[in-house]
Formats: C-alpha cells, structure tokens, sequence
C-alpha cells in the first residue's frame, strides 16, 4: 500500500467510527425495552411497522428445538444485535435477553456496549434486574442513559423517581427533559435545553409521531397545558436549575452522571428526541485495554473480541455463532486474522450481520460494529482475534451465580457424551461448571444467573447430545471467588455453613446460602478476601469434566 492509500484508508476509518454509537438496554421485564427497540428502529428505517421485533402469540415461530423453549414460554431469550443508520450515524443496539430468568448472557452483552440505556417504568422506579445490570455497567464506567418509560400512565413523583437513582445507585442524574403531569394528566416534556414544550399526542401505535414544540416563553401555552400544571413544572424547573447538576461530559463518559429523559414508548412520545440527544451526547468507540496498552479504535489493523456465542441459531444448519465486537480497523469479508489463544490463522470467509432471525452477508465492519462467524468449535467468550502483532484483550469475567445445581447422569453408559455436552456447553458459556473438591464426586455442578439457563442446559443435553440428565438443585445462593487462592484456604482453617468447590480454572470458589451467611464468614474470617467477580485468566487451558 502506498502512502497515500494508507492516508485514505485510514481516513476513512475515522470517518466510519466516528459514525458509530453502540449500546444495551438494561431493563427489568416488562419496562418496554421491546416497544422502546421497536420505535428506535422505526426511526432509523430498519423496521417498516413497530412490532416486527418481537413477533407474540401465535405468530412466534420457533427457528430451533432449543428455541422450542422460548416459544413453549412465549418470551425472549436469545441476544441479538440490530444495526440501523440514523441521519449520518450508523446506530449498533445490542439485544439483551427480556425475560426474568435472565442469563449470563446479559452480562457480557454489556462488554461490548459503549454506552447503556438504562429503562425505568415511571410506576415502578428501580427494579431488580435493572439494578444488576447497573452493577456490570458501573465496573466497566460506561456512560448510562436512562429513559423514564410509561409516562402515560399514572406514575411516581418524578424527583422521587431521580432521588432513587441517586441515592440508591449513587449516580448523579441529569434531566434533559422534565415531563408536565403523568397519566391523564400528561401533557408533554419541556426540552431543557432548547426551552420549548414538546406536546404530547398519542401517535397512532407504530407510527412516527409528529411532535409539537412550542416555546416555554409562549403566551399561548395555557390553550394546550392547565395553569396549575404549567406553574408546578415550572417550579419544579427552578429547582433544577438551581440546584441540580450540570453537563459534564468526562463526567458522563466515566458513568457518574446520568442524563434522563421522559417519554412513552408506546405512544411513540419523546423516543425521536431521545434519540437526538443520545446520539449526540453518547460515547463513540474507544481505546481498549490490551497487553500492548490501549489500542485505538481508528487504528490501521483490525482487531475485536469474542462476546457470546450461541448455537442452533438456525436449525436447518445446527450452526454455532461466535458474535465479536469489532474494536480497532476495517474488517473486511474473507480476510485472515489470528486467532490470539491459539496462535492459528483463520480466513473470515462468512461473516453475518444478525438481524433478528435474519442474516446478511456483511462485507466490512468497524469499531463498534458486531459480527457473528460460524464456529467451528474454536471460539471461547473472551477470545481475541487481530491483524499484525500479537494483540490479546482483557478477557470477559465471570459473574456471580446465584442458582446452583448438581446435573446428575442417570445413565454412566452415556458418561462420554454427556462429558462432551457439558465440555462444550461450558466453552459457550451456556453455563459456568464448579466442581467438588472432593474428587470422588464426579457429577458436575452447575452455577448459573436463572433457572431458565439450568433448564436450556438439559433441554440441548438431551437434543443435541442424546443425553439425559437430572438437575439437583443446591441449597446456596451466592458464589464468591477466593481471590488470594487455596493457600488462604488451608490458612483460614474450616469454615462452616458453606461449601468450598472450584471453578473450571481450579481456583477456589465458595458458596453460601444467603448474604447473611455470607458476612457472617466474612467477620470471623477477616483473612479471606472475596470477589463477587471471578479474576479474569488468558493463556491456560481450562479443567475439563
Ligand atoms: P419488555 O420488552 O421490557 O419486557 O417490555 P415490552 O416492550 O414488551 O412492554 C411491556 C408492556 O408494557 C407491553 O404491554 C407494552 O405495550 C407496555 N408498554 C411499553 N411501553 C409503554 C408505554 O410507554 N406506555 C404504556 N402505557 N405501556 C407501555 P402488554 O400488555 O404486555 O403487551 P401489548 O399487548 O401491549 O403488546
């Protein structure tokens, strides 16, 4: 390559990551993270009628026995990405599974994400799952977005509201817009910035609603808004101004304060602004940490990671999906890239842009990007691949499981494939594996996030397999890693009330039955120092069953 090509060639790298915006949801059930996604892509032109994401009833067709599952329970459990294009950006939302039972899954989606919205129902305010995901969000400091949904119907005071997220999640919050009422009584949000009423009006279901902005200063205002209303926002608006934060972009970035908007998905009010706002003021594809340092997004060679892979996505193939996030260069269709742990040299000759059930052939990718390889059973979660000198990612770490399971084999003529099952379900992460110290006891035990996941390891046991198998479930509730290894162990002496296993990288882990159990050993053990994050590990092989 000359020089000059190289200029251009590295121009117009810049000019596709600066395009790029990437992010997750993170929702509780039933929030409207689906009817949120729907009006999104509908701006961005990908989806011709809201309601083509998630397809219910009757009308969900399962593409693969072990998505049987999901359209046995009606619900959603596959990750996703949708890409569309917005005006000049090109928008990346990285699915996360919607349903309660929610898996491990969830959490390293959030690895490849910039940037998070972070979906409140107004009546609801912080909810479980939501706080969990903030936890993962909060250890990578990436920037939040919250999105206060179902204001169309009555909800809660919306300073309690930005209260909650202050005190409970100690994040700073920003109002962008302030709504006038709830419920019947909504009547709009006044856009902060620009000054100006946006008019609620209920757009007709999955169509693009007109919006109605009137200056805040407009005589007319009380035609549309009633007087008392009106004055209550705009007092409300005073407080803010003088006593809430200001814009701070670092501060954003680094994920201490939390821009927040108010609007209703379903009635299509307030997402296009929304939009507008979270596009301009999200963070675009940045450096990484890597052993050679951070690497730059723009830079001349391509490199990404491995987040999630997922079989039988398409059953007539009985495939495996490695999905990576694009992270420095241009990747381009049936180039060969190296493969980080192994050291081997892989021609990428089918790479998919997943939209939904449907793929496309993509022919390049930037930073920010995700593409999905099949995998012929040489990715792992974590995994890197790159283009010039050697180049390895921070690996992906494990969460805390909070359900654990003995999975028994019924029958040992069928050890071998169960053995392989469990192997390879393990490598995709369908499920972390512990196992007892005592080697005698064979059966693996399974740590997972939700019982569904439990439940999708012995549906593909038995389907992809051939192998039964039976799940026992263990009286514990929460794991934490040991982090100074077995030699504190051995030191600390017995401890009771627990149970010692060790993960598949044979490093102590301890399993508790609930958080009090769990600070009670941690008061008469001043010497054990535990994470609820397992280390990340690169370079060893891990323990096979
Ligand atoms: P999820 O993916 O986060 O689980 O939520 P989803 O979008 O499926 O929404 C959950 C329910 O909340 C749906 O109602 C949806 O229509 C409703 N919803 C979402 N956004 C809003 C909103 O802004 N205002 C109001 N009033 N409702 C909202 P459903 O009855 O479960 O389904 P459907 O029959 O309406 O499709």
């Amino acid at each position: 390559m000359t020089t000059n090509e190289k200029n251009l060639n590295l121009d117009n790298i810049y000019q596709e990551v600066n395009k790029r915006r990437n992010f997750a949801i993170i929702s509780h059930p039933d929030a409207g993270k689906t009817t949120l996604t729907e009006k999104l892509l509908l701006y961005g032109g990908a989806i011709q009628q809201a309601g083509a994401v998630k397809a219910r009833g009757n009308q969900r067709k399962a593409t693969s026995d072990w998505m049987e599952i999901e359209k046995q329970r009606g619900i959603s459990i596959t990750s996703t990405v949708l890409q569309f294009e917005y005006e000049e950006s090109v928008v990346n939302l990285l699915d996360t599974p919607g349903h309660q039972d929610f898996s491990e899954d969830t959490y390293r989606t959030l690895a490849a994400a910039d940037n998070a919205v972070m979906l409140e129902d107004a009546a609801k305010g912080l909810e479980p799952q939501t706080r969990k995901l903030f936890e993962v969000c909060k250890l990578r400091k990436i920037p939040i977005f919250t999105f206060i949904n179902k204001m169309d119907r009555p909800g809660r005071d919306p300073l309690s509201l930005l209260d909650e997220i202050e005190s409970e999640l100690k994040l700073t919050t920003l109002p962008i817009n302030w709504p006038i009422g709830s419920g019947d009584q909504f009547r709009g949000v006044v856009d902060r910035i620009n000054e100006e009423v946006i008019l609620f009006d209920k757009a007709k279901r999955g169509a693009q609603s007109q919006e109605k902005r009137i200056s805040l200063n407009d005589k007319n205002l009380t035609n549309y808004i009633e007087e008392e209303l009106l004055n209550n926002t705009l007092e409300e608006l005073e407080l803010l101004d003088e006593a809430g934060a200001k814009y701070e972009k670092d501060k954003v970035f680094r994920g201490d304060l939390t821009p927040v908007f108010f609007g209703s998905a379903m009635t299509n009010f307030g997402v296009r602004p929304f939009l507008d706002s979270f596009l301009n003021l999200a963070k675009k594809p940045s450096s990484r940490s890597s052993n050679q340092g951070d690497i730059e997004p723009t830079k001349n060679k391509f490199s990404g990671f491995v987040f999630k892979l997922q079989a039988n996505m398409d059953p007539k193939h009985r495939d495996r999906v490695a999905f990576i996030r694009v992270c420095s260069g241009r990747f381009e269709k049936d180039m060969s890239v190296k493969h980080s742990r192994t050291g081997k040299v892989i021609r990428l000759s089918r790479p998919q842009k997943i939209f939904g059930q449907d793929r496309e052939v993509v022919d390049d990718a930037y930073a920010g990007d995700v593409i999905g390889l099949n995998n012929p059973g040489m990715f792992s979660i974590g995994d890197t691949l790159y283009t010039g000198s050697h180049l390895e990612y921070e690996g992906i770490p494990c969460f805390s499981p909070e359900i654990f399971s003995w999975l028994r084999n019924p029958n040992p003529s069928a050890f071998k494939n169960f053995r392989k099952g469990v192997n390879e379900l393990r490598e995709e992460g369908a499920v972390q594996i512990l196992y007892d110290v005592d080697e005698s006891k064979r059966d693996p035990i399974l740590a997972a996030v939700g019982q569904l996941q439990l439940d999708v390891v012995k549906h593909r046991l038995k389907n992809e397999y051939g192998v039964d198998s039976s799940l026992e479930t263990m009286a514990f509730q929460l794991a934490r890693w040991v982090t100074d290894g077995w030699t504190v162990l051995d030191d600390v002496g017995r401890i009771f009330n627990c149970k010692i296993v060790k993960d598949c990288w044979n490093r102590p882990v301890i399993l508790f039955k609930n958080e009090w159990n769990l600070n009670q050993i941690i008061e008469d053990h001043p010497k054990l120092n535990l994470s609820k994050v397992a280390p990340v590990v690169s370079g060893v092989q891990p323990i096979d069953l």
